[in-house]
């Protein structure tokens, strides 16, 4: 159901790889609220492809960037503000690699170049995208940044490894540059922290079904969907939550507040 919840806003999208990328629904549910935007991503996530049709769908340029060069960062956001002919209202963060998750390192093994490349380009890029834009005063007064967490920033997943760290860098930045952001311009920056989601970065970390069950199981809603994350993600973008900012807010079907379910209970019983 569309309300024209963002008619007349700008923004930037990064990270839709595919039809199952949270980024990708974000960009579906803003085109139908009536936003305009620009799609980027790494160029190397370009070769897929499947990025060309979502942008004919939404009427979207593609610019490519990788949001661990504040050069193409540069770049990214001249070309977005010539493109959409002023400053951008919105920015979504869908970003994530853990080269050690990759290659299956577990937490006592992990390669520490790695992991620097997991801190930089799932947390420290969102640093480098609002230092950007701040630099090039590119963000319209009342605009709204979100990036996307995950609750391995505060409760402790074996799989998740070096990117429970990269998460609770990109909470802590969300919370600094929202101070910053706030005080200079009004804007609000939140993380959103997500449910599993079958997606090509969330299948990847290993077990991943048995937390997907796991978390489905303990929540009293279920695990969110990449839609609901969309239509949450639209609801902070959109003017009907100008005041939310510096949060990590809980998207997760209430799995966050459990203890222990009925259902786990009744698995674990059998
Ligand atoms: N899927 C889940 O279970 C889940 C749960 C909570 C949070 N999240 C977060 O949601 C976000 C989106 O992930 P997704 O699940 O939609 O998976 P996805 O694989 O569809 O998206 C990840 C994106 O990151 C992009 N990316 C990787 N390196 C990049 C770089 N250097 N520069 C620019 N882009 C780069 C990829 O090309 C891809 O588009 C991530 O931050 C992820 O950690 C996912």
């Amino acid at each position: 159901m569309a309300n024209n919840l963002l008619k007349g806003k700008k923004g930037i999208i990064f990270g839709a790889l595919d039809e199952k990328s949270i980024a990708w629904k974000v960009a579906v549910r803003a085109k139908e609220e009536g936003a305009e935007f620009v799609l980027t991503n790494a160029p190397i996530a370009m070769r897929m492809g499947e990025i060309n049709k979502l942008a004919e769908q939404c009427n979207a340029q593609i610019i490519p960037a990788d949001a661990t060069s504040v050069e193409d960062l540069e770049n990214l956001f001249t070309k977005a503000q010539e493109i959409l002919g002023g400053k951008i209202d919105f920015i979504l963060h869908s970003i994530g690699s853990s080269p050690n998750i990759r290659k299956g390192k577990s937490y006592g093994d992990l390669n520490y170049e790695w992991f620097q490349k997991t801190l930089d380009i799932s947390g420290l890029s969102f640093h480098k995208i609002m230092h950007v834009a701040e630099k090039q005063d590119a963000l319209n007064e009342w605009g709204s940044v979100v990036a996307l967490s995950y609750i391995a920033a505060q409760r402790v997943f074996p799989d998740y490894t070096d990117m429970s760290h990269a998460k609770a860098l990109l909470e802590s930045i969300a919370r600094n540059y929202g101070y910053r952001l706030g005080r200079m311009k009004n804007v609000r920056v939140n993380t959103i922290s997500q449910s599993p989601t079958k997606t090509t970065a969330g299948t990847g970390v290993g077990g991943f079904d048995a937390f997907y069950d796991y978390a489905d199981k303990m929540s009293p809603l279920g695990n969110a969907s990449a839609e609901d994350c969309a239509n949450y993600t639209i609801s902070l973008f959109s003017d009907l939550t100008r005041m939310v900012t510096m949060q990590n807010l809980m998207h997760d079907g209430g799995f966050s507040s459990m203890g222990i379910s009925e259902d786990i209970v009744d698995m674990i019983s059998k």
